[in-house]
């Protein structure tokens, strides 16, 4: 009723939602939208013209499946029960239910960043394309309000991958997404930053044990306390948590979350000394040389990498633009003085917060405005992938970014 309201007063708010749920019913090129974890690039699910857009947008290998998205436990049993849509006379025959291992999930993380691996049914209505031709598709109810109240207006399932291009930082504001499909979308829904700024988390309930195929949004120790996923193993090959496994979620062998800067990641726990003995080693041996290096801090690396003496870094600190928050930059003296290199000329030095939730906030928009500076490479501190929810999704998504990972 809030939404009758809303439209018959034709409110800016409104007519934007009414021409994008108009675009992803008609047209072929898929629409912005936002989400609790990040933008996602949406098309109607069960049309293969409006899919196929999606894929040609992001420039993403169509042999990786997208993630369903839906406004209501209703709309996903409509989409599991085909037949009983086109031919009334057949209502009688059992409804498909959602397998019961998936009921207390839903149960507690829907609407939210979960998605969950069902069988296609046959006569299926997605369009072959969402699924890259797999006999299951994922698919989840997303929190954010303005989310579920386009696809209520759409009234279609849509898939929805992050609305980024192929193999960038995934999108956690309209500026992000602009920055990266303008010219090759018509419309973007702003709804403001992402509140998680992390994908969601998606599990395989039909395996057993269970799999998580993606770390997200919600944590693994949160899907344990739940009936049936006590036992649940990780399936994502991330190499601290000793996973034996091939990747089994298509989307993982593709380089990801990559900015243009090289990254270097740092896995929690390693000794500073060794750290900053092993920044200065690596500036050194950049054949072509970092002029501009970022660093990212988390937890312990609070002072600041110490790169020039403590002193002379502490009275350069200067703030750059208000567009870039929170990044301060500062020559590096000992730069000049021969070590570590001669061409090295300025640090962008961010600290993230400490805590998973802040991380994950800041992540993607972080390696976005560094990218903006044109860093050549970006030092950055990981945390444990134990440290809250959120953390084993930060980690992955940077051990991606980093194509591999530095032990000191
Ligand atoms: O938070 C999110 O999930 C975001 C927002 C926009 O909702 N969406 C998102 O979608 O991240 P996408 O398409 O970028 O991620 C799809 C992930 C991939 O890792 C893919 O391999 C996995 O889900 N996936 C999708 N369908 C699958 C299936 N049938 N079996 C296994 N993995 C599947
Ligand atoms: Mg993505």
């Amino acid at each position: 009723e809030w939404w009758e309201a809303e439209r018959s007063k034709q409110t800016p708010e409104a007519k934007a939602i009414e021409e994008a749920a108009h675009l992803l019913r008609a047209s072929e090129i898929p629409v912005a939208f936002p989400t609790e974890t990040v933008y996602g690039l949406g098309a109607d699910a069960t049309r293969s013209a409006a899919v196929q857009g999606i894929y040609k947008a992001k420039q993403r290998p169509s042999d990786n499946p997208l993630i369903i998205h839906v406004d209501s436990v209703d709309m996903l049993d409509r989409l599991l029960n085909p037949t009983l849509q086109s031919s009334p006379s057949v209502a009688k025959m059992p409804r498909i239910g959602i397998p019961q291992i998936y009921k207390p999930l839903i149960e507690r993380f829907w609407p939210g960043p979960l998605t969950i691996i069902l069988p296609n049914p046959s006569g299926s209505e997605l369009a072959a394309e969402v699924t890259s031709n797999l006999t299951t598709f994922g698919v989840r109810m997303p929190s954010s309000p303005l989310a579920r109240l386009l696809i209520h207006v759409t009234d279609r399932p849509l898939a929805a991958p992050s609305a980024n291009a192929s193999t960038k930082p995934s999108p956690t504001t309209a500026q992000h997404v602009y920055h990266d499909l303008h010219g090759r979308i018509d419309l973007i829904l702003d709804g403001g930053p992402s509140g998680l700024g992390v994908e969601s988390t998606v599990v395989d309930g039909l395996c057993e044990p269970p799999a998580v195929l993606r770390p997200g949004g919600v944590g693994i120790e949160a899907l344990r306390e739940c009936a049936g996923w006590e036992d649940v193993v990780v399936a994502y090959h991330d190499s601290t948590l000793d996973v034996k496994e091939i990747p089994r979620a298509p989307g993982m062998k593709y380089r990801h979350y990559s900015p243009k800067a090289r990254v270097v990641l740092f896995e929690a726990g390693s000794n500073l000394d060794g750290v900053v003995a092993h920044v200065r080693k690596d500036l050194q041996d950049t054949a072509i040389g970092a002029h501009t290096i970022g660093i990212v801090r988390t937890r312990n690396w609070a002072q600041g990498l110490n790169l020039a003496p403590a002193a002379e870094m502490a009275r350069t600190l200067t703030p750059v633009s208000a567009a870039i928050d929170n990044l301060v930059s500062f020559p590096i003296p000992v730069l000049e003085t021969g070590s570590p290199s001669s061409r090295t000329k300025m640090a962008y030095d961010h600290h993230l917060g400490s805590d998973a939730v802040s991380i994950a906030h800041g992540l993607f928009a972080t390696l976005r405005a560094l990218d903006e500076l044109d860093v050549d490479v970006i030092y950055v501190e990981g945390v444990s992938d134990r440290d809250g929810d959120l953390a084993a999704a930060v980690m992955n998504r940077l051990r991606k970014a980093a194509g591999m990972e530095w032990k000191v």
